[in-house]
């Protein structure tokens, strides 16, 4: 989608031109008659609601002509004064709605003056226009949808610019998680690290192959990728917009390219849908995009910890028992909880180079969507303030996370006869206890971790992948760069575990 604003005074919008005018109504008996519009607009509603055709309490519709207008089509949308999430994603449905079926490309919206929330609208427009045409051989004529913004001041340059680089940022994760697990493959990850590095100046990538890995005694994070025939890696993507010695938010996603199971191979059905078990990964790619694109006056490094995880002859088995690069030590119930084993030594990677705060984003456990479903991630930290500030970030940008208890209570769950823990718990709650492993490793660094499975992608349903948590991300760190001395302190119970 094509989005342009363009000044316009409330007198002369009857003299604009286009196909199809978006014409916001107040809901509401009394408040059409108080935000007048220029014409005979309002007594053409009045008309209409004689008749029975428009109802503003019902959200209805109209699309009319007026001699008036110079516009081909009118569109009148029912609105809240204060537009919110739910009432941005309906009038957005509607415009693209009535575009498809009049076969036109081309709207011109009215954004009065006392319209409140008109980013979450832009936002909403921007999610819709979305697509992924996945890989289909005649998919090239693509109809690009062109909205103009009409409106009377300055007021919304900087939710616009806002706006567009979320776009973007939501478009390249979303491209990027919508690709199956032939093509995205952790050196391809590796390459679109690679690539944001040229891409901006203020962005540089390295690449730590299995050797390096090694080395730094990643014990978990290798024995994942090992039953597979790409070899993994960690891409580690650093974004300066502050003094180089600020220390950095760490942002690290999941990105297995495809998760089989492993030797605790996975059943047939959906097991497609595993090849958006990179999500956390692709959103990582995407933030990195969308904080270099608004240059925001902070450090941020994204780690993509990232492998695919497969059967076979070398694979890692249940039973076994590795070595994470903490020192720790873990005895494997199921290699399908495997997202953690890469998480945990990426963590204690991200611990050793002094971050300011670690955030990890992982399409981590079916429980999250028995939890939680796809209204909101799964939260879960070491630090109140922290998990707030997510949380709120979630609320303000419509991309909700819910915080979930990590009590030292279920820790226990993990307990092992042999090892210092084991990778899954029997009969607790999946969700939580993968958040009690991951708290392990987080030490005394202010951690959080957002488990997206249920929200980050639906399988089959049109575009598939949603970009979440993206908005919530992007969200936090802006608010993050407007706060003079972030205090979050460390809650030793609520995390349950410190080394
Ligand atoms: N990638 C899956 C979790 C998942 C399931 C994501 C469905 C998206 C949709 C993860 O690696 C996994 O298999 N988790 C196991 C953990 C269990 C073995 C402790 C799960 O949730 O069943
Ligand atoms: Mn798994
Ligand atoms: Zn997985």
């Amino acid at each position: 989608m094509i989005i342009q604003t363009q000044h316009l005074a409330m007198a002369d919008v009857s003299e604009h031109s286009t196909e199809l005018l978006v014409i916001l109504a107040p809901a509401g008996q009394s408040g059409f008659a108080s935000h007048p519009y220029p014409g005979n607009l309002a007594a053409l509603i009045e008309h209409y609601k004689t008749m029975g055709d428009w109802h503003s309490e019902s959200k209805h519709l109209l699309c009319i002509n007026s001699p008036e207008y110079k516009a081909s089509r009118i569109l009148l949308v029912n609105t809240n004064s204060d537009i919110d999430t739910a009432c941005a994603n309906r009038i957005s449905n509607v415009i693209t709605n009535t575009l498809a079926q009049l076969n036109q490309t081309k709207a011109a919206i009215l954004l009065p003056a006392w319209l409140q929330g008109a980013d979450r609208l832009i936002h909403a427009l921007f999610h819709a226009s979305y697509q992924f045409t996945g890989y289909k051989t005649d998919s090239s004529q693509r109809q690009e949808i062109a909205v103009e913004l009409l409106v009377s001041d300055d007021k919304l340059n900087d939710s616009l610019r806002y706006a567009q680089a979320l776009h973007n940022g939501k478009c390249h994760t979303r491209d990027l998680a919508n690709m199956p697990g032939n093509l995205c493959t952790p050196t391809y990850f590796a390459e679109c690290a690679m690539a944001l590095a040229d891409r901006y100046a203020t962005v540089s990538a390295d690449v730590l192959d299995e050797a390096q890995l090694s080395a730094l005694g990643m014990g978990a994070y290798l024995a994942v990728g090992r039953g597979s025939a790409e070899p993994s890696c960690m891409p580690v993507i650093r974004y300066v917009g502050s003094e180089p010695e600020v220390p950095a938010i760490w942002v690290i996603g999941k990105g297995i390219t495809f998760d089989s199971g492993g030797i605790t191979l996975k059943k047939p059905p959906g097991m497609q849908n595993m090849i958006y078990d990179m999500c956390g990964g692709a959103s990582v790619i995407g933030l990195m995009a969308a904080v270099a694109e608004l240059g925001l006056p902070i450090n941020v490094t994204g780690v993509i910890a990232t492998a695919e995880n497969m059967p076979d002859g070398d694979a890692f088995r249940p039973g076994d028992i590795l070595t994470t690069m903490s020192g720790q030590t873990v005895e494997i119930i199921s290699t399908d909880a495997e997202g953690r084993l890469v998480l945990c030594d990426a963590i204690t990677y991200a611990n050793q180079h002094q971050p300011a705060l670690i955030i990890d984003v992982a399409t981590l456990t079916g429980a999250q969507i028995v939890s939680l479903g796809s209204h909101a991630s799964g939260l879960m930290g070491n630090s109140p303030q922290l998990n707030q500030a997510l949380q709120q970030a979630g609320d303000e940008s419509g991309d909700r996370a819910w915080t979930m208890p990590v009590w030292s209570d279920y820790q226990d769950a993990l307990d092992s006869p042999f090892a210092d823990m084991r990778n899954a718990g029997s009969n607790s709650p999946g969700m939580i206890t993968a958040g009690c492993y991951l708290a392990r490793f987080a030490g005394n660094t202010p951690w959080a971790h957002l488990d997206i499975a249920g929200t980050s992608f639906q399988y089959g349903t049109g575009n598939s992948a949603t970009g979440r948590p993206l908005p919530l991300l992007l969200q936090f760190l802006r608010n993050y760069s407007n706060l003079s001395a972030p205090q979050w302190s460390i809650n030793t119970d609520a995390c349950g575990f410190l080394p």
